[in-house]
């Protein structure tokens, strides 16, 4: 852990505590915070260190290579940047400095539906195009244009975030005016992070949602585009929502949110490529079992059908491994990026999955594995 400022940031943790140095309150809790009592937000990160790995010695294992395939890309290991909301208010243009990080690093950055930048920005500044995420719309001519936006910018993966049927309650953020309202609070708080004040809420305007400019009436009114996207959340969405969607979109289509058998099986029949296995960060549904608890369960249902990805909870490179061993094609990773852009931008993400990679070739050394595909149960303790 980060005891003073002369310390190098290396884990995650570290940049966790660099992104409180540095962003407003409200926005530090808004990356930082989970639904309810944060139970299985908790849990996430708490069941990974229930999974124990096998070391074995004496493999040869000069040929440690982290590389994979993830949705058709060949990857430099396996995991890909998770879609952040809101991601460009954690440093300058920050999805476009994100995506330059994973992609120096050789992994997928998403852009979510509710980024800063608009898609069009970020893909401009990285050769290879990025992942995009969208939620269902009620108005599903908008689902139809941002689709057809993300294939014309060459986006040939799109994650489809099926667990926001409703918002979750995130009590740090009513606590905290982030969703409207406490106005002083919130001026209190930006002046007391005159930085971040200075690199990010004057320098990297505009701050509008970038992918749903044309469908707000004022673009500059941020709590009009707050009402827009809440507004905009679908209640009556249902899997034969997914096959119009699959009629619609030509590249691979995963589904994100995925925590059961049934629904995994559902997703495959609904003519989906892949799933993530997630809980959306512990944001939605408190209470919920952790995702990777709920990982297996998911490989046994469709793993010989679809590509399976999970995410919650992993911070460092041992975690990814974890997953892959219990099945998972690939994870993706969420907060953790956006804390190393918040404490140290481009070059701090950038670091930080180097890390990341070196970390799962030394894990993969010392459990005498050479390959990600030679990853399984067979290298995990039983219980
Ligand atoms: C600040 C924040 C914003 C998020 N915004 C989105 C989003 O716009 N779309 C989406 O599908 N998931 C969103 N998620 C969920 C992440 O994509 C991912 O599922 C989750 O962060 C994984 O858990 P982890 O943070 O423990 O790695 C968000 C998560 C956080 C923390």
């Amino acid at each position: 852990m980060l005891k003073s400022r002369s310390h190098v940031a290396v884990t995650a943790e570290d940049y966790r505590i660099l992104a409180q140095r540095r962003l407003p309150r409200f926005l530090f809790d808004y990356v930082d915070g989970g639904a309810g009592n944060e139970e299985s937000m908790a849990d996430n990160e708490a069941d990974f260190l229930r999974v124990r790995l096998r070391q074995r010695v004496m493999r040869d294992v000069s040929g440690v290579d982290t590389s994979t395939e993830l949705c058709g890309r060949r990857v430099a290991m396996p995991l890909a940047l998770a879609p952040l909301g809101l991601a460009g208010m954690m440093a300058r243009r920050g999805e476009v400095q994100a995506a330059r990080a994973a992609t120096g690093a050789g992994v997928p950055f998403t852009v979510s539906t509710v980024g800063i930048c608009p898609l069009e920005e970020v893909n401009a500044a990285v050769p290879d195009a990025c992942w995009f995420q969208l939620y269902m719309l009620r108005d599903r001519g908008l689902v139809e244009t941002l689709l057809a936006r993300a294939a014309a910018n060459g986006c040939d993966t799109l994650l489809f975030t099926v667990d926001l049927a409703v918002a979750g309650m995130r009590h740090r953020d009513t606590q905290n005016g982030m969703l409207g309202g406490a106005p002083l609070a919130k001026a209190m708080q930006l002046l007391l992070r005159p930085r971040w004040l200075f690199d990010v809420g004057i320098m990297g305007k505009p701050h509008h949602f970038g992918n749903l400019l044309e469908a707000v009436a004022d673009p500059n009114d941020f709590d009009s585009f707050k009402r827009f996207v809440d507004d905009q959340f679908d209640p009556t969405v249902t899997w034969k929502d997914i096959e119009w969607l699959r009629g619609l979109w030509p590249g691979k289509l995963v589904i994100k949110g995925v925590m059961s058998a049934e629904d995994a099986q559902a997703a495959a029949d609904a003519g989906a490529d892949g799933v993530v296995v997630s809980n959306h960060g512990g944001r939605q549904l408190d209470g919920v079992a952790s995702c990777v608890s709920k990982l297996p369960e998911v490989v046994a249902a469709v793993g010989d059908r679809l590509e399976v990805l999970m995410d919650g909870g992993v911070r460092c490179g041992t975690d990814v491994v974890k997953a892959v061993a219990l099945g998972a094609d690939g994870v993706l990773m969420g907060r953790p990026w956006a804390w190393a852009l918040a404490g140290r931008g481009e070059r701090g993400l950038a670091q930080y999955l180097s890390v990341v990679q070196h970390e799962i070739a030394v894990t993969m050394a010392l459990m005498g594995v050479n390959r990600i595909d030679e990853l399984n149960t067979d290298l995990l303790e039983s219980d």
